[in-house]
């Protein structure tokens, strides 16, 4: 066991952080762990999206991976090196049951067994997140998401999994930033299964909120001391200038990102203009009486995902998506394709996204106004650079580092106001595939060498270190 959390009294100077406080890292099963045919893994939909040509930037796939599947001894020794007090990771649902519905894999779930105790053994607290985009592809076959009844599958899911790990897993989320499942899944296409179907999506995002609720539901029912959250991906938006247009393309917006999963998670409501903007899409009588109840089941902690800033303009042109697909795609905001994303001038990371530690201020100072007393977790924040091992064989990254930093003053910014935010975690612990951009785009503290697998601790991973180790930042 090691002494995460401890520190001498005299070391408080700078900016310090509760003692409770977690520092965190985060990852997903997809994006790290490859085998995708070990020990009886079923398919997942980005295993099929991966293997059709043009989706991913490259031809990249994910089979490989960072081979975190047989390396995660050496993985959880990094974390430990690092002095993580906590890591968020998701299991694969195909690996545990293959197929969606029906008999599980026990090789696969000791795979989260083995990884779980050995983080432990380290004094790590495992934060597992169930679904984390790899829906098993027997259930896109059936109807994906835009299916009530994948929601269902979902809850037996999570009730199977809470089961077997509930005794040695405390922190659980349901499903990871549902807002990318449904639009970038079902209206854009730039994500797994690719379809460009946009009513289709807003059944797909009604659907992954309940089964979100489900699956609280199911966990509950068995009595453990779990906390369970939720977890979105929020972006403030602001509008390019005052006109009536730009704050109506704000307002649209901010309502599809944002409130649409909050008031549902948060207050068993869909806002009403949301509802308006989407009617000429959707009679919307796939949300049947009680859903909303069942989604908003009460919930121990919220978790956020922030990366930036939106600024919007309701002015003709065309919709940009705010991840910018690599590839041709349509667009995820439905019902808003006149909506034009605007450049707000501020600098930006390798994936084009601006900077802007203030939006994170913003969203928290507005979470625990609008949906007061819920704790709050930041569960994924970071930056993409073009990073590489220099000459001196370390990895200088001075801009993540200045990022990392200035969203962790915010944070502690927002603690001392009395916002109730318990914990960071960094997106993300190593280099990944990051998606439609395959392993182009480097979000790590741990740079990956993909043709060997080394891994090396970026400048920002001792920086971090240090951090965690001091309980707060120097100066
Ligand atoms: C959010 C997602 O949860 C994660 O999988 C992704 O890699 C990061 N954002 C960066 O895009």
């Amino acid at each position: 066991m090691t002494t995460q959390g401890t520190r001498p009294e005299a070391e408080t100077a700078g900016l310090m952080f509760p003692t409770r406080f977690v520092w965190g890292a985060a990852t997903s099963a997809y994006q790290i762990e490859g085998a995708i045919t070990a020990d009886g893994r079923g398919r997942s939909i980005w295993d099929t999206f991966c293997s059709q040509d043009g989706r991913i930037v490259g031809g990249d796939t994910a089979e490989t991976a960072i081979d975190h599947y047989n390396r995660y001894r050496e993985d959880v020794k990094l974390m430990a090196d690092l002095g993580l007090t906590a890591y968020r990771f998701s299991v694969s649902w195909p690996r545990i049951q293959p197929d969606g519905s029906g008999a599980y894999n026990a090789k696969g779930l000791d795979f989260y067994k083995r990884l779980v105790d050995e983080l432990l053994s380290y004094g790590i607290d495992p934060w597992l997140t169930l679904y984390h985009w790899d829906l098993p592809q027997a259930l896109e076959d059936a109807g994906g998401w835009p299916a009530r009844d994948t929601s269902k599958r979902f809850a037996d899911f999570a009730a199977a999994v809470h089961a077997e790990l509930g005794d040695r897993v405390r922190n659980w989320s349901t499903v990871n930033e549902p807002w990318c499942s449904a639009f970038l899944g079902y209206a854009s296409g730039e994500h797994a299964p690719g379809r460009r179907e946009p009513a289709a999506a807003l059944r797909a995002a009604h659907h992954l909120n309940l089964a979100h609720g489900l699956a609280v539901q199911a966990m509950r029912a068995q009595n453990a001391d779990s906390q369970i959250g939720g977890c979105v991906n929020l972006y403030p938006v602001t509008p390019a200038t005052g006109s009536e247009a730009d704050q109506d393309a704000a307002r649209r917006i901010d309502g599809l990102q944002n409130r649409f999963f909050l008031d549902a998670l948060l207050k068993g409501s869909y806002p009403e203009d949301v509802l308006a903007d989407l009617s000429h899409l959707s009679d919307m009588e796939f949300i049947q009486d009680g859903d909303l109840a069942t989604i908003a089941a009460p919930l121990d902690m919220l978790l956020i995902n922030y990366y930036s800033r939106f600024t919007v303009s309701g002015a003709p042109g065309g919709a940009a998506s705010a991840a910018a697909a690599p590839t041709d795609s349509g667009s995820p905001w439905i019902g808003s394709e006149h909506v034009g994303f605007v450049n707000g001038g501020r600098p930006v990371t390798s994936m084009g996204w601006e900077i802007d530690d203030s939006g994170l201020q913003e969203m928290l100072r507005r979470i625990a106004e609008e949906y007061p007393r819920i704790p709050l977790y930041i569960s994924e924040n970071g930056a993409a650079y073009d990073d590489a091992i220099g000459e001196d064989g370390a990895v200088h990254d001075p801009d993540r580092v200045a990022y990392i930093d200035a969203h962790l003053r915010t944070c502690h910014t927002a603690i001392e106001s009395g916002i109730p935010l318990q914990g960071y975690f960094a997106w993300s612990l190593m280099d990944n595939f990051e998606w439609a951009w395959g392993y182009g785009k480097r979000f790590g503290l741990v740079y990956v060498d993909y043709e060997t697998q080394a891994r090396t601790m970026k400048s920002s991973a001792l920086w971090y270190a240090d951090t965690i180790r001091h309980g707060g930042l120097l100066g």
